[in-house]
């Protein structure tokens, strides 16, 4: 922005104002009133008290008392960009989303990287999990992919979601710490949690601190479902490349990092747009049917789990770039609300139990975050396509059905919106059968050999990386009970990792291997 000079005039008590010129609006209330002195209240005389009739101060007061909304229960401090997502490779076969009927289709997109744990004011280089959300404004809707820069999560149900982050985040008597790993109450929480070692490597990992957002993969970590036009489905599971390629800071640059700068990744982002470095990302899909799902050793209905691309290939169908930094903050990167249920025809859930449960979830917490159930009326949330439907009224409603009829059927010409059979979103015709049971599938049993080949797939130096890092972070635990049942897990991942890490916590005698039959294992603590 240029400086330039406003003409000043003086008020009735002779002080200097700023004054509009030109082009410069006049300053108005919110309900259009011009305002002559937006400096001082109206006094009762030179020394008196301030009069209730005192519109504007009111306004002003009132107005700035009620701009907090609460933060994000999860993934509070995040940084949002726009761009497109463009189809490099059609997949009519797979699909009947509209999106990808066609090479060189081009769709806006949203996107927010967060942290997980952390409030709305904590560093950008804190050890967690990264979100990547993106949110697609296609012809036929909006459709979001809710993920994170890590192919697998620390739960099976969403049943365990509350307890999951009411354990990363601070203590509830203490209110501190504020950092999810050195963390009395996570370690504990994991520790009887082995479906969650898996994870836990990888937050241990190099992945949870990462150099830039620029330099992070996404991943929708859920199976989907691609359905295309005969109705027929496979399975599909989305990623993320980043064209930079994938980078991370060693631990003590992220700690020095948070110190010297905490907003490093959200101004990296900003400036990497403002100067034209747009980044970009590949949209890659893998794509298997039922009956190579059933060959696997483990069930892709169960978010722990990825599925090696040794097996199933990625296969690069777009490309993600984000051009444009945001307007405004507030209206954008906050108010944006992403939810697993935003799905287009052609696109279908499976019974993932956990992202059963998220589908509940977001819009649940979003109608409380945002102030009732017209968020989508928010731009930054509103379909870019047409939109017809009877829904009305509740607070701040901004689109109402116009005309008489807000209800079908009706017998009125002008009758509003019908649905269409056969362009409408179809749900995949699956059998689904089966007596209720709160008892998982026993095909979600094994925690161990997904944490074991992640870590045998590192690198020495990483290796290395996630050996310190647990030392470090355990170190912090005061129970040593805690400790103990940590390493007794990765003896049933690693033995060479449980000695390093066991070494480094100056354990006196190695634990027994936990029992992977019992979960949760119950070793009392204290
Ligand atoms: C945000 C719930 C698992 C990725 C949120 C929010 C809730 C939530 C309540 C805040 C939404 C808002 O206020 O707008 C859950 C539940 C989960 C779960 C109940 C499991 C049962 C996951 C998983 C992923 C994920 C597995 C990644 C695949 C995200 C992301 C955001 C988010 C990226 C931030 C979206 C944004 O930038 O606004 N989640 N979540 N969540 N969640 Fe989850």
């Amino acid at each position: 922005n240029e400086r330039t000079e406003h003409p000043a005039e003086r008020g009735q008590g002779g002080e200097l104002h700023q004054t509009p010129r030109g082009d410069t609006p006049r300053m108005t209330t919110a309900q259009g009133t011009p305002v002559s002195d937006d400096q001082n209240s109206l006094k009762a005389g030179a020394r008196g008290p301030t009069l209730m009739e005192d519109l504007h101060f009111r306004e002003k007061m009132f107005h700035f008392d009620h701009e907090r909304i609460p933060e994000r229960v999860v993934h509070a401090r995040g940084y949002g960009a726009h761009g497109y997502l463009e189809v490099t490779d059609a997949i009519p076969e797979l699909t009947s989303a509209g999106l990808f009927q066609k090479e060189g289709n081009r769709v806006p997109a949203f996107v927010r990287f967060s942290t997980v744990a952390g409030s709305k004011g904590s560093p950008d280089l804190a050890r967690d999990v990264r979100g990547f959300a993106v949110k697609l404004y296609t012809e036929d809707g909006n459709w979001d992919i809710v993920g994170n820069n890590i192919p697998v999560f620390f739960i099976q149900d969403a049943m365990k979601f509350p307890d999951l982050i009411h354990s990363v985040k601070p203590e509830p008597d203490r209110g501190f710490p504020q950092a999810q790993s050195a963390h009395d109450n996570f370690w504990d929480f994991v520790s009887l949690m082995p479906e969650a070692m898996n994870m836990v490597m990888w937050v241990m990992s190099d992945r949870a601190i990462p150099r830039s957002l620029r330099f992070m993969e996404g991943f929708g970590v859920h199976t989907f479902r691609f359905v295309n036009a005969e109705g027929e489905g496979t399975f599909v599971k989305f990623h993320w490349k980043p064209k930079l390629g994938m980078q991370s800071v060693v631990w003590d640059e992220a700690v020095t990092l948070n110190g010297a700068d905490p907003d490093f990744h959200r101004r990296d982002l900003w400036n990497a747009i403002q100067s034209g470095d747009f980044p970009e990302w590949e949209l890659g899909v893998q794509v298997f049917d039922d009956a190579f799902a059933d060959t696997f050793e483990f069930d892709v209905l169960d978010a722990t789990k990825l599925i090696p691309e040794e097996q199933v290939p990625v296969r690069i169908i777009g490309r993600l770039v984000l051009d444009r930094v945001v307007d405004n903050f507030f209206a954008e990167t906050e108010q944006v609300a992403f939810c697993t249920q935003n799905i287009v025809p052609g696109i279908d859930f499976t019974d993932d139990p956990l992202l059963q449960g998220r589908n509940f979830s977001y819009l649940d917490t979003q109608t409380k975050r945002l102030g009732g159930p017209n968020f989508t009326h928010i731009p930054i949330n509103a379909p870019k396509c047409p939109f017809h439907h009877f829904q009305q009224d509740g607070h701040m409603a901004m689109h109402n059905p116009k005309g008489r009829a807000n209800y079908e059927p009706n017998s009125w010409s002008q009758g509003g919106p019908r649905a269409a059979p056969k362009q409408g979103f179809q749900s995949i015709a699956e059998r689904v059968q089966g007596d209720k049971r709160r008892v998982r599938s026993e095909t979600f049993a094994d925690h161990y050999s997904q944490a074991r080949q992640f870590y045998r797939s590192q690198t020495g130096v990483e290796q290395g990386h996630i050996a310190n890092a647990l030392v470090f972070e355990l170190s912090k635990v005061e129970v040593p009970g805690i400790r103990e049942r940590v390493v007794s897990h990765l003896l049933n991942i690693d033995d060479g990792l449980a000695q390093d890490v066991a070494e480094g916590l100056g354990l006196w005698t190695m634990p027994k291997a936990a029992d992977p039959a019992r979960t949760p294992i119950d070793l009392p603590v204290s």
